[in-house]
This record gives structure tokens, C-alpha cells and sequence, in this order.
């Protein structure tokens, strides 16, 4: 069994180790936060842990296999290098990396020493998410149209990242796996209420080529919470809506139909209406952290590349750095490298 450490244990690190916990028991060897209060609190819940204020204290272990790292974004760059450096398999929050270079760098850290990197991409391990792809790739929605993600809230605030960085990754790590390729191009907006500059509502438009278009809507000020995305297609639209619990996904067999008329001697295009029925495909409920924590344990213990990768990771933060240079060009497009 791979032996587990977990750094960082504010919001979101006690999911991971929770879920570590439930598969690995005492294989979850380490917990770690260079802040005191937080170790006390995991101490408390797992008195079996090792607990430590100091991440090198985790890359130094010779025992410890694999690391979870759970820390503010900008961090995480510098310790996933680290733990890659010393030799254990990394899981890491997403967004992967603050920066694309150093996104590009830690992949290739990756390659060259052959170890496991794996980003928390957590909606893909989702049923949802999962019965989506699987209509997608069925063909069933025929060629896809245009895309449109909201994720909107009364959001905890960033101070290292703005609202982008910080809640479109999920959507945009969704339409990644679903579409399967890089946008050619970034036009967004984003504005900030507050004095430190952070923006805290941005609109993303990603342009697909072959006429597909996707919009994300990621805010911190909304007064009510929604997830919601919509895929439209030739033949066939979906709706996800993750906080209906009895509907999550909606597939409407609706559309247009195109014909051309020479009425009179003049050719013209006519659309009509197609309605047809909507069926709720059955989804079951599993927390899909538990599915990443198994899919991570996996990867190590056979050597497998994670669905999640490092190259998956990189894909979002090539993304999420255009947009940031297209919000502060005022939404000019910015056209994806690959
Ligand atoms: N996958 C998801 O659904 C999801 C949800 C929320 C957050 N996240 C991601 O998880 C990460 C953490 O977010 P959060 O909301 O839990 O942040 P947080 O600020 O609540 O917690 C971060 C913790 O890391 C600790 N820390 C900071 N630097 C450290 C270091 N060098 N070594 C060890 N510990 C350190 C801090 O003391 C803090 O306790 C972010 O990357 C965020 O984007 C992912």
C-alpha cells in the first residue's frame, strides 16, 4: 500500500485527508501546514497521523511514496518541484501552477524523472460528468454548437488569485474533456470591487474554431448559487445542473431544422423549430474526492497515467493565462500557443 503525506490543510486539504484516510488508514503517514492552529485541528481528528509544520520534513521522508498538496496556488509550484525532486508521486490542487511557465516547467520536470503528476480536475471524477462525456462521445448531441458555464456565488475571496484562477478551472477542465482540445483563442472580461485590484467577476469566451464558442461566468458576488452549464449540439442540448439533486443532467432532444427555399425565384434560408422529449439520464451519487483519492492510489501503486495528468493541468493554466492578459488588454483576443 502507498504511504500518503498531505500539505496544506486549510479549506480544502481535511477533503483530501478524509478521503486518504477513509482508503489508506495509517498509510496517510503525514499532515502538514506551516500553520499550527490547522495541524492542531487535524491532530485532534486523526491522532494516528504524523503531523508536521515543515514540508521538508515530508520530501526528506524516505518512506513517504506519494503527496497531496493542498496549499495556496502560488505554492504550489515550488512544492510539487520539490516533491517530484524527491522522488514521491504529486497530486496537486488545481489550478496546477500561478503561471504558465511554470506550469511547462513542472511537466517537464515530471517526464524527465518519470514520476506520477496529477492535478485535482474533481468534477471529472464526478457521475455527472462522466454520463456527460459518454453522451458526448456517443455522438448523441451530433456536432457541438456552443457552450455556456456559470458558476456563480457569495464566494470565499482570493488575495492571490482573482475569481478566474480560482472557480472557472472546474468548468473549464469539464468543457476541456468533453471538446478535447485547446480553444484557439481567449477574449475576456473581468472586474474588480475591492482596493486590492482583484477581480472578482470575469466572463471567459473561448473560441473552439469550426463555430464552436464557449462562455464561462465565474463571480464572487452573486447573491444566489449557481452551476449550471449547457452544451448545445446539432442534434441534441444538455443541461447540467449540479444543484438539482433529482435532474443534475436534462438531455433535450430540441433544435433547428435548416431549409432553403426558392419562394418566388428568391433563395432564401428558413429555420424551423424541432421539439421532442427530455429525459433525465440516472446519475448516482458518489463524492467524487473519493474517486480522485482512489484514481491518485491507483496511478502510483501500477505506474498509471492519471486521467488527470500533468498535460491536463497544463491545458487549464495555458487557458487561465490568456485570459488574464485579455482582461487586462480590456477583452482584446489573445490567441492560445500551443
Ligand atoms: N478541487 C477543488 O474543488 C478545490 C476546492 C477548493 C480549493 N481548491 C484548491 O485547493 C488549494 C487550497 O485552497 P484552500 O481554499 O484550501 O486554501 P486555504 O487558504 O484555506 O488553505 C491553504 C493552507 O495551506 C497552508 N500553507 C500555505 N503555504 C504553505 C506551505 N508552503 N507549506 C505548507 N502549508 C502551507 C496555509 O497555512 C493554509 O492552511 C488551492 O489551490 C485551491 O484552488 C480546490
Amino acid at each position: 500500500m502507498v504511504r500518503v503525506a498531505v500539505i496544506g490543510l486549510g479549506y480544502w486539504g481535511p477533503n483530501l485527508v478524509r478521503n486518504f484516510y477513509a482508503i489508506l488508514g495509517n498509510n496517510l503517514c503525514v499532515c502538514c501546514d506551516i500553520d499550527p492552529e490547522r495541524t492542531q485541528a487535524i491532530r485532534q481528528a486523526y491522532p494516528s497521523v504524523r503531523i508536521t509544520n515543515n514540508p521538508e520534513d515530508v520530501f526528506a521522508d524516505p518512506d513517504i511514496d506519494a503527496v497531496a498538496i493542498a496549499t495556496p496556488v502560488h505554492t504550489h509550484y515550488e512544492l510539487a518541484s520539490a516533491a517530484i525532486k524527491a522522488g514521491k508521486a504529486v497530486l496537486v490542487e488545481m489550478p496546477m501552477c500561478r503561471s504558465l511557465e511554470n506550469a511547462e516547467k513542472l511537466v517537464a520536470l515530471a517526464n524527465e524523472r518519470n514520476a506520477i503528476l496529477m492535478v485535482d480536475h474533481v468534477f471529472l471524477y464526478s457521475p455527472p460528468v462522466r454520463r456527460m462525456k459518454e453522451i458526448v462521445d456517443a455522438g448523441d448531441l451530433g456536432d457541438l454548437l456552443f457552450i455556456d458555464c456559470v458558476r456563480i456565488n457569495l464566494g470565499l475571496f482570493k488575495h492571490d488569485v482573482n475569481v478566474a484562477w480560482s472557480l472557472a478551472p472546474h468548468d473549464l477542465s469539464i468543457v476541456d474533456h468533453m471538446v478535447g482540445r485547446l480553444p484557439n483563442a481567449v477574449s475576456a472580461f473581468g472586474a474588480s470591487h475591492t482596493s486590492n485590484g482583484v477581480e472578482d467577476v470575469a466572463y471567459l469566451n473561448l473560441d473552439y474554431g469550426n463555430d464552436l464558442i464557449a462562455n464561462f461566468h465565474v463571480n464572487w458576488l452573486s447573491p444566489t448559487k449557481i452551476r449550471y452549464a449547457m452544451i448545445g449540439g446539432s442534434k441534441k442540448s444538455l443541461i447540467y445542473n449540479d444543484l438539482d439533486p433529482a435532474e443534475r443532467l436534462k438531455v433535450y432532444d430540441r433544435g433547428i431544422r435548416i431549409r432553403e427555399d426558392d419562394l418566388e425565384g428568391r433563395r432564401r434560408t428558413l429555420v424551423d423549430h424541432r421539439t421532442g422529449d427530455v429525459w433525465c439520464p440516472h446519475v448516482p451519487r458518489v463524492e467524487p474526492l473519493k474517486r480522485v483519492t482512489a484514481h491518485f492510489i491507483d496511478c502510483v501503486q501500477n505506474q498509471k497515467q492519471p486521467l488527470t495528468d500533468g498535460k491536463a493541468g497544463l491545458r487549464i493554466v495555458r487557458i487561465l493565462e490568456a485570459a488574464e492578459r485579455s482582461i487586462k488588454a480590456r477583452g482584446s483576443r489573445v490567441t492560445i500557443e500551443t
